[in-house]
């Protein structure tokens, strides 16, 4: 059976309007697949975490503190998902080696983020370790990695496939990680290292996503780990 992490950015879960169609949709295709593909789901915290980062940082919180608030919201989320879920849901992991052992049999794992410092993009690159996964999702509100943000540059870039090196050089420089990144640069690297498959993919697009998790041709841009 293959293995399979998603990265699902908050902001799909969550947009802007009350969407729980969206997130039982999302079930529906994931216990679909989950019959023949094992499935881990790592949750983001998106516009929610931010607001409260937000309001944390006006109160003088310091960024650890402000992260820690951005955790308790993607495992929310993810608690959210697992409602959507059912008797599928396998419960929502503590740690990314519990979140690898618990996916499988049909149900789904769950998990949100774990300690200050990266995203959740960078826990669904450790879960896909564990879990010697065949590939990573990313299912955010991007449909494919440009190569600047396209809602600045309309000209910018649109990638159907790029080697993995290319894609650490988008999300990275010898300066900075930057902050809102198309893929977590720890996630990159971790993902360089066990040459690892990515997927980027627009997650509100449901036939999109569902034909990542089973390795069929996508719109998006495929990031090979090789
Ligand atoms: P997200 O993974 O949603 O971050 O976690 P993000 O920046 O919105 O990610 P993208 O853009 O969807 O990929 C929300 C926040 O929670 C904290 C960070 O502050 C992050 O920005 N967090 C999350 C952690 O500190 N550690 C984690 O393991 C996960």
């Amino acid at each position: 059976m293959e293995r399979v992490v998603i990265s699902v950015g908050g902001s799909v879960l969550i947009p802007e309007k009350n969407d729980s169609e969206y997130i039982l949709a999302l079930a529906d295709v994931l216990k679909r697949c989950g019959k023949t593909v094992d499935i881990a789901v790592v949750c983001g915290g998106g516009r929610i975490s931010r607001y409260y980062a937000g309001i944390g940082r006006s109160l003088g919180g310091t960024e650890h503190q402000l992260d820690e608030l951005g955790i308790a919201i993607t495992r929310v989320n993810a608690g959210l998902l697992s409602i959507a879920l059912g008797d599928s849901s396998a419960g929502i992991a503590a740690n990314p080696k519990e979140c690898a052992e618990m996916a499988g049999r049909g149900r789904i794992s769950l998990m949100g983020g774990t300690e200050p410092g990266h995203t959740t993009d960078a826990v669904a690159a450790m879960v896909a370790r564990e879990m010697g996964a065949d590939r990573i999702i990313n299912a955010s509100n991007v449909d494919a990695v440009y190569s600047e943000d396209p809602r600045e540059n309309p000209d910018a870039e649109r990638y159907s496939e790029m080697p993995i090196s290319r894609l650490k050089e988008i999300v990275y420089d010898e300066h900075s990680a930057c902050k809102s990144c198309v893929f977590d640069p720890l996630g990159v690297n971790i993902c360089t290292e066990d040459c690892r498959d990515i997927f980027m993919v627009n997650g509100r697009d449901l036939g999109e996503l569902e034909n990542a998790i089973m390795g069929r041709p996508i719109k998006g841009t495929k990031v090979s780990g090789r």
